[in-house]
C-alpha cells in the first residue's frame, strides 16, 4: 500500500511536470514560430514585388549599372555588394527615389555625374531595390515600405 502510494506520487509528479513543461515549451515555441513567421513576411517580398522590381530594373536602371549590377568602373558604381546598399538599404531606397545629389553614399567616391531620381513612390523604389537585393550575388536580406514610409520624397 505504501509502495503503491509512493508510485502513485511519482507518477502523478511526472505527469504534472509533464504536462508543465509542455505547457511552457509549447507557449515559447509558438511565440518564436509567430516571430519568425512575422520576420519572414516582412523579409520576404512576394513573387510580384520582385517582378515589378525585375521590370523596372530593366526599364530604368539597367543602363547605367548593366544587365548584371556591375557597373562601369569609376562611372556606375556596381550593386553586386555594393557596402552602402547592404548596410544602409534605406538609404539606398531614398537615394533611388530623390537622387544622389539629395542622398548621398557618403563613400567619397566621386563620380563624373550624379544619379538621378529614378521612382516617385515607396512600393517602386522598393520593389526594384529588393529586386537588386536578391540579384547579382547580393545576399538577399530585403526591406519592406512600411521601413521606408519615413523617407521624404523631395519634389522634382
Ligand atoms: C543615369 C545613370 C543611372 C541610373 C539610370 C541609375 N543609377 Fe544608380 N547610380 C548612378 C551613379 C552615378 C551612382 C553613384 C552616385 C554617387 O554616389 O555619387 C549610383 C548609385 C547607386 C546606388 C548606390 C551604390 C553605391 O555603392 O554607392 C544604388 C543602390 C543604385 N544606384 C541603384 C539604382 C537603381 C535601383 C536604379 C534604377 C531604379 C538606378 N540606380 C539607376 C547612376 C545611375
Amino acid at each position: 500500500m505504501k509502495s503503491r502510494t509512493l508510485l502513485f506520487a511519482a507518477i502523478a509528479g511526472f505527469v504534472g511536470l509533464a504536462v508543465m513543461s509542455s505547457c511552457g515549451g509549447g507557449g515559447q515555441q509558438k511565440t518564436e514560430t509567430a516571430g519568425q513567421t512575422e520576420a519572414q513576411i516582412s523579409a520576404t517580398p512576394d513573387a510580384a514585388q520582385l517582378a515589378r522590381g525585375e521590370q523596372l530594373y530593366k526599364e530604368k536602371c539597367i543602363a547605367c549599372h548593366q544587365a548584371n549590377g556591375q557597373g562601369i568602373p569609376n562611372v556606375f558604381p556596381s550593386l553586386s555588394g555594393s557596402d552602402f546598399l547592404l548596410n544602409q538599404t534605406k538609404l539606398a531606397v531614398a537615394q533611388v527615389l530623390n537622387g544622389s545629389e539629395k542622398v548621398s553614399s557618403g563613400s567619397g567616391i566621386k563620380y563624373p555625374a550624379p544619379m538621378p531620381p529614378q521612382v516617385d513612390n515607396y512600393e517602386d523604389a522598393v520593389a526594384v531595390i529588393n529586386y537588386v537585393l536578391t540579384n547579382f550575388e547580393n545576399n538577399g536580406k530585403t526591406i519592406t515600405v512600411d521601413e521606408v514610409k519615413d523617407v521624404a520624397i523631395e519634389p522634382r
